[in-house]
């Protein structure tokens, strides 16, 4: 099946409205070059639902680094490609007047949790990708809108919002899909050298280390913390911006890892900053 590629806000607005009454939407919001891990997405949104759409966006307002937005790849024909072999039913691909129209500018605050960790490190940041997803969500009004584990801040915000503003959607999270060598995909990993790709796996490893030491019996999130920041600390080249161990629903800190917990991870390697996490379940 070929899908239908939109590119306005009333095309794909009629398109859903002209699906069959009780046929279920799911959407998988991308912002393009697509690989591996959005492919898993599509596949799960796939079971949850008949109808799956997928957006295409670079999204300017979520970019703080003009030069990183200038530099995100951009491969439309190609994630097109992909979307046709996998069975995608429509894509919608605006250009970034048709999401930010001059005249709308009210955007949606990721408050405090989005200012801690990744919004750190990135102002501004959560409060672009949840304007822009509440916008694809007000418009395209799915059943079900499915996310990656891999950008775990990120789902645990979008939850937060959806519960707050579109209570009959349900939000679908997706374990981080790898390389054989453990290292969590992302469309950056291109841009990492042939020794520096190799020393990314120690992110990865780092936090494999805490879970073993976790699994062991370790339940102090400080000493936890301490086993993957030592490891870490024997690569000077990796600079690591935050390893953490919080609660997994809400990220807050916590004393003692009784429920469930998550590990997030953010450093830069060769230039290139990458994050992961893993979740430690008490
Ligand atoms: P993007 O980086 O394109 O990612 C789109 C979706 O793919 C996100 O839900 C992300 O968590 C998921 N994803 C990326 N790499 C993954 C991997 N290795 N395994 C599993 N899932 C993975 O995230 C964004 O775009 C944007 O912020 C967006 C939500 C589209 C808003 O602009």
């Amino acid at each position: 099946m070929i899908p239908t590629l939109f590119t306005k806000s009333e095309e794909v607005r009629g398109w859903q409205q002209g699906l069959p009454k009780g046929s279920a939407l799911a959407l998988v919001p991308t912002m393009g070059a697509l690989h591996a891990g959005h492919e898993q997405l599509i596949r799960k949104a796939q079971s949850v639902a008949p109808n799956v759409a997928v957006t295409i966006f670079v999204n300017p307002l979520q970019f703080n680094d003009p030069k990183d937005l200038q530099e995100y790849p951009r491969t439309l024909k190609k994630d097109i490609e992909i979307c046709r072999r996998l069975g995608v039913t429509a894509i919608f691909a605006p250009p970034v007047d048709e999401m930010y129209p001059s005249k709308s500018n009210s955007t949606v605050s990721a408050g405090l949790l989005g200012a801690k960790y990744e919004g750190e490190h990135r102002p501004g940041h959560f409060d672009g990708v949840l304007t822009i997803v509440d916008r694809f969500f007000a418009l395209i009004k799915p059943d079900f809108a499915v996310f990656g584990k891999k950008d775990y801040q990120q789902l645990v915000l979008i939850r937060q919002m959806a519960l707050a503003r579109y209570p009959m959607l349900e939000i679908v999270g997706v374990p981080t899909v790898r390389d054989p060598d453990g290292l969590a995909i992302s469309s950056r990993n291109i841009r990492l050298s042939s020794s520096d790709r190799q020393l990314a796996t120690k992110l990865f490893e780092s936090l494999c280390l805490i879970e073993t030491q976790f699994t062991a019996g370790q339940i102090d999130p400080r000493q936890l913390e301490s086993v993957g920041r030592d490891y870490l600390s024997q690569y000077p080249q990796i600079i690591r911006d935050y390893l953490v161990c919080v609660d997994s629903a809400n990220l807050a800190e916590i004393n003692s890892v009784t429920n469930s917990a998550i590990l997030l991870l953010a450093a830069t390697v060769g230039g290139v900053r990458l994050i992961d996490n893993v979740l430690l379940n008490g």
